[in-house]
């Protein structure tokens, strides 16, 4: 009945789990980011499906759930895996029997699959890991924003499982900061090597000479490889192009979304002007604060995410092995 969240707004600072009583509540929790990155906020999703088939009165069941599937789906617009939970555990409930069952055991599945995906997105993506790399990554794609491994790091950390000698880039990811503080404490409970740099630096450390790699993940992908992911993501790609730097994408194949043709058909979020306008961090005597850092009277544009064209992509890392980022590798890979 119950979804249990680690709550990712108060790390790396206060580790604590936010208890889901309802679907509703588990709709804040994904629309506020205390459940945020693209597997998590599937697998959340799923879980508050089947929280709205156990909660759903005799009379008007149906009007429930499909009251409920549609509060869940206006949470967050972006993240295709949100979709992808939604409709798996929504249809194979009102087509069975025993709706309530089928729900609580297709949400749980998604979850298992999710773990299962990205462990196979680790050992693939190990082999372009040679010991000595520098990798840069941006956000966070790690356990946090999964259900278990992650996507860009989870190829990261098996090189680091297997010995290899590693050190990562992590870019801060304003506004929000998931690099910084999520990316950089799961880096550091795995005990890997890295350091935060600020999201302006990465040309510089990559005409430098300082980067082998770059792996990130995705929101979502479209069938013809342009890649959704979280802002910022495209300047990396042009620049690690003009220095010739391998860029490298990681993502289940339950992110690609064959209804949009290309990136532009992805909807990109536009998020609240305050996570621009205020930064929340612990003051020295480390009590949770929050302070104004901008000119509170400009106008303020946040989009969330932007689209990286395939034709900076070097190969998306999945579940099914590593492919081409073209129209024609992303359907034989569906096929198989
Ligand atoms: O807005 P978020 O934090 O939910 O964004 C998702 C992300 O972390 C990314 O864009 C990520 O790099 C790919 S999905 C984990």
């Amino acid at each position: 009945k119950y979804v249990f969240l680690i709550n990712q707004n108060l790390l790396p600072f206060k580790f604590n789990i936010f208890t889901s009583k309802n679907h509703k509540s588990t709709c804040y929790a994904i629309k506020n980011m205390i459940v945020r990155g693209a597997g998590a906020i599937g697998a959340a999703a799923g879980f508050a499906m089947a929280q709205a088939f156990l909660e759903a009165p005799k009379r008007g069941f149906f009007k429930f759930v499909e009251t409920a599937k549609k509060r869940i789906e206006n949470t967050r617009p972006t993240a295709q895996n949100l979709f992808y939970a939604t409709n798996k555990v929504f249809y194979s409930a009102i087509n069975s029997e025993k709706p309530v069952k089928t729900a609580i055991e297709t949400a749980q599945k998604i979850a298992d699959e999710d773990a299962h995906n990205c462990k196979l997105i680790g050992e693939f993506g190990n082999k372009l890991i040679k010991s000595g790399m520098r990798i840069e990554t941006h956000c966070n794609a790690g356990w946090l924003a999964f259900v278990d491994y992650g996507t860009a790091l989870s190829p990261i950390y098996t090189a680091n499982m297997k010995g290899k000698d590693i050190f990562v880039y992590v870019d801060e990811t304003r506004p929000r900061n998931q690099g910084g503080r999520l990316t950089a404490w799961e880096l550091e409970n795995e005990k890997i090597r890295h350091s935060i740099i600020v999201d302006n630096a990465g040309a510089y450390f990559m005409s430098k000479n300082m980067i082998d790699i770059i792996i990130v993940g995705s929101d979502r992908i479209a069938a013809n490889g342009d890649v959704a992911n979280k802002i910022g993501t495209f300047e990396k790609a042009i620049c690690a192009k003009e220095f010739g730097i391998p860029f490298y994408v990681a993502a289940p194949t339950t992110t690609i979304d064959l209804n949009c043709k290309c990136g532009a058909d992805i909807p990109i979020e536009e998020r609240d002007k305050n996570e621009i306008l205020y930064q929340s961090g612990v003051s020295d005597k480390f009590k949770l604060t929050k302070v104004m850092i901008a000119n509170p009277k400009s106008g303020i544009l946040n989009p969330a995410f932007d689209i990286t064209p395939a034709k900076y992509i070097t190969g998306i890392i999945t579940e099914k092995g590593i492919i081409k980022p073209s129209r024609n590798s992303i359907q034989k890979l569906l096929a198989n």
